[in-house]
């Protein structure tokens, strides 16, 4: 994936995973592993401790995909690539919600104790995130 590639990425991009996992008496074991995932992610992380009523995300990505999970309680994901915005409930730990690059992604309505996991197919750099809705809105209108 380029910056070019994420001119032309849409929500049409966005894709749900069903996470792999084993349920017996004792509870469930949920696993990702490098090879099965819709890419080969370098970076994993997950955001915790979030206070009542806080917002994170509010960027895009140049270059790197994100899976997010919400591995306890629930969140929503506002995604959107400059034309149509969409709100997604996030409450499954056995289903992860793929995002491209090129679309911005916000996060609320967090649950208490919940958990966002994410995987990411980058290492961090800050040079790839667009941090700005309306720089971003100018980037993906030069595709059109
Ligand atoms: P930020 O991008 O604001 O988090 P989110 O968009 O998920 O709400 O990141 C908060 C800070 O953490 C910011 O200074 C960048 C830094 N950070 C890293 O150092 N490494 C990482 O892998 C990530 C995701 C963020």
């Amino acid at each position: 994936m380029s910056k070019l590639d994420s001119i032309k990425t849409g929500l049409k991009d966005l894709q749900f995973v069903k996470i792999p996992v084993v349920k017996d008496h004792r509870g469930n074991l949920a696993y990702l592993q490098w090879g099965d995932m819709p890419f080969d992610f370098k970076r994993v992380y997950y955001i915790f401790d979030i206070p009542s009523g806080a917002k994170r995300g509010g960027h895009a990505h140049l270059v790197s995909k994100d899976l997010l999970i919400a591995i306890s309680g629930s969140f929503d994901v506002i995604v959107d690539d400059g034309q149509e915005r969409r709100r997604i409930h996030l409450n499954n730990p056995e289903t992860g919600l793929v995002t491209p690059n090129g679309i911005w992604r916000e996060l609320d309505n967090f649950s208490a104790n919940s958990i966002c996991l994410i995987l990411n197919s980058e290492l961090f750099s800050e040079d790839e995130y667009i941090r700005d809705y309306e720089e971003f809105v100018r980037f993906k209108k030069i595709a059109r």
